[in-house]
């Protein structure tokens, strides 16, 4: 059992009372009144109203400095005036069409100055398709039908991704109920940072894998960083035995200009992009080399991967994109860079002067994630400590998600980390009196 904010001595639940009759009404119509798990809070999410820059308010008039960001796509914050002009703008002039635009051939070009190892890029409505369609896109040119994947890693809601993806870290091929035996034998999962044990397990797989799917900074492990042994073993591997590296890159893009594999220095073959990219819109994209993106080329007649969708490269969304990515300055991502490791630092003093210890706060570039004991609540059961902490910054205006994953977002200033910085430690302090010392 866990204990959540609601839960807090002295938090008025009273002020939550217009989330928990939307989610009385959403449970009518709804399975736990729920259209995205990530969403879910027990006993019920706080719904929201609106958003504006760094803040969202909810539907009982209650402000929050939203940290979360949608689960860190928001890279500009809330309804950033340039990105409502341009979605706005695209909008009036039709929200989708049975042909091309040229604002898909605009953002192609923008996003592929982005590194020189984004030759061609192909877009999708959201990262899951994405990173999909990448997998499908290395089986296409190898002809071999395996793939790897790191334990415990997100990828999305595909099928061969949602397999081994809770964080655990667990060898063991653990299928979601839904996904049938013929993917989950078709999944081979690698342990993480371990450069020895993964080509052991890659080697007896060799001759069989089309790809590699790897996210150098994933977060459901804990945001740590991929090791440079690691990726030099994974990128080694797959020059020997003519494997495809996919990057996943829908989260951690954001950490530097040219994306994850510029700043980690290391090269894939397909880069997958979404989240950031377009600014808060709906979308995807699989980039990377010229000669493997070919298997989705339909000029010479049918593609070896034909690849349809009614709202891929979406004008909408491409209009954003280009509007995001033209925000998305160097300056800019150092600046956010900048905030985010303030952030880091302060909340790693903050826990370790207010807590009885235990955490560790991890991230790169503008993220985070809080990563907590195991925790025994004073009335002696079992607690989420995490849970409890995010929890505890609701009640002090601030929005975490529920698993300590966090971001800073452009439209924030130095004043927001201080904001925040105060919130984390009224926060740090309710959870030292809610635990057992
Ligand atoms: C690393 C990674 N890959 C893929 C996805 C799926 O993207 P989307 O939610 O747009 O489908 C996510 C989403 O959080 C992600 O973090």
């Amino acid at each position: 059992m866990t204990t959540s904010a609601y839960d807090l001595p002295g938090v008025a639940t009273a002020s939550t009372v217009a989330s928990a009759e939307l989610n009385r009404r959403a449970r009518a119509v709804m399975p736990g009144g729920n259209s995205r798990t990530a969403v879910y809070s027990s006993p019920y999410p706080i719904y929201v109203r609106y958003g504006h820059g760094a803040r969202v308010v909810d539907v009982d008039g209650t402000e929050r400095l939203d940290f979360l960001n949608n689960s860190t796509a928001l890279i500009h914050g809330h309804a950033h005036p340039t990105i409502v002009r341009a979605v706005a703008e695209a909008a009036a002039r039709g929200t989708s069409f049975g042909m091309p635009t040229e604002t898909e051939v605009a953002f192609a070009e923008a996003l592929t100055a982005r590194n020189e190892t984004f030759e061609h890029v192909r877009f999708t409505s959201t990262g899951t398709e994405a990173v999909m369609m990448a997998v499908q896109a290395a089986r296409a040119h190898t002809l071999r039908p395996k793939l790897a994947k790191i334990a415990g890693a997100y990828h999305g809601a595909y099928d061969a991704t949602a397999i081994n993806n809770d964080g655990s870290g667990s060898l063991i091929t653990h299928a979601t109920l839904g996904i049938p035996a013929g993917v989950s034998d078709n999944t081979v999962i690698i342990p993480f940072n371990d450069p020895e044990g993964a080509l052991e397990v890659l080697g007896r797989h060799a001759g069989e894998l089309a790809a590699i799917l790897i996210d150098p900074l994933p977060w459901r492990i804990g945001l740590v960083p991929a090791s440079a042994e690691y990726l030099a073993a994974l990128r080694g591997f797959c020059d020997e035995h003519d494997v495809v590296l996919i990057s996943d890159e829908v989260g951690s893009f954001r950490i530097g200009m040219g994306g994850a594999i510029a700043e980690f220095g290391y090269a894939a073959d397909l880069t997958v992009l979404g989240k950031v990219i377009a600014g808060g819109m709906p979308i995807g994209a699989v980039t990377g080399r010229r000669d493997v993106m070919a298997v989705f080329d339909p000029s010479a007649g049918s593609p070896p991967l034909p690849h349809s969708g009614s709202y891929n490269a979406n004008p909408v969304s491409m209009s954003a994109g280009l509007a995001s990515l033209a925000l998305l300055t160097s300056d800019e991502m150092d600046r956010i860079n900048g905030l985010g490791a303030d952030v880091r630092d302060r909340m790693r003093q903050i826990l370790a002067d207010h807590t009885p210890g235990g955490w560790t706060v991890n991230g790169n570039g503008s993220l985070f994630r809080v990563l907590g004991p195991n925790a025994t609540g004073a009335d002696g059961r079992p607690v989420n400590a995490v849970n409890l902490l995010s929890r505890a910054l609701l009640r002090h205006g601030v929005h975490i998600g529920d698993s300590g994953l966090g971001c800073v977002s452009t439209a924030m200033e130095p004043d927001d980390v201080d904001a925040f910085a105060r919130a984390f430690t009224a926060a740090a302090d309710d959870v030292r009196a809610c635990l057992a010392q």
